[in-house]
């Protein structure tokens, strides 16, 4: 697939159809993706990959976390956005709610929606990066992982896959250390869902709106 039309036509996926993804596309997309670069080239990424009976128990551990009313640390990161940036999520919630049909008041429809998400949407393979925690202090371990995350993403497109990032998945990092292993020493950074996407799924017919670029843009030059 050709990169520009990669990037353009990324998008969130959050229905998938059951069908495995094959373990040798999985490698080959994280093959792919080690080639991201890295500050300093520290390569600070840990990936493991979930699929079969120990995603379904990360699944059904964060909904008893969820049931059990531990209060995901997910609604308290929410609200450090303001302004602009709450409005941006705002809008994301009100455009997906609109495709699924679900309605502002109806309470019942929006715990399940979130419960989706925690049930890392249903997908066949999930992709889990992790970082040891001797880099927390670091300014780019992150920012690195940002960058083989996105290119993941970008590899899984030619394979026909799709993805979504997400936080909700490992929003339980005791779940997600039970059923994989992944030690305290290691900081649980971020997942990706990835499968085969059900285009018949309504929210994966969202298009996320973007500030055009001459508003974000700012031109230093001497001409
Ligand atoms: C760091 C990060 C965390 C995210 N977490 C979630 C999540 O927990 N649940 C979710 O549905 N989407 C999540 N997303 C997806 C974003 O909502 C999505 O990328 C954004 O709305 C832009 O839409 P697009 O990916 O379709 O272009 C996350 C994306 C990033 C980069």
């Amino acid at each position: 697939m050709d990169i520009i039309e990669a990037i353009r036509s990324r998008t969130s996926i959050r229905g998938y159809k059951p069908d495995p993804v094959p373990k040798e596309i999985l490698r080959e997309i994280l093959d792919i993706a080690i080639h991201a670069p890295s500050a300093i080239n520290t390569q600070p990424w840990e990936i493991t990959v979930v699929t079969g009976e120990v995603l379904d128990n990360i699944r059904k551990g964060n909904i008893e976390m969820l049931t059990f009313g531990v209060p995901p640390a997910l609604s308290a990161r929410l609200r450090l956005y303001v302004g602009i940036y709450r409005q941006r999520q705002v809008d994301l919630a009100i455009n997906i709610f609109r495709l699924m049909g679900i309605a502002r008041e109806d309470k019942e429809k929006r715990a399940e929606w979130m419960q989706r998400g925690f049930r890392l949407f249903d997908a066949p393979a999930a992709i889990i990066l992790s970082m040891d925690k001797s880099l927390d202090e670091t300014p780019f371990a992150v920012l690195d992982i940002g960058a083989i995350t996105q290119t993941i993403c970008l590899a899984a497109l030619n394979y026909g896959l799709g993805t979504c990032i997400n936080d909700q998945g490992i929003i339980f990092p005791e779940v997600v250390r039970r059923f994989t292993g992944i030690p305290e020493s290691k900081q649980i950074v971020i997942c990706i869902t990835i499968g085969y996407p059900d285009w018949d799924f309504p929210a994966n017919k969202l298009e996320t709106a973007r500030e055009p670029v001459d508003s974000i843009v700012t031109w230093c030059s001497d001409a």
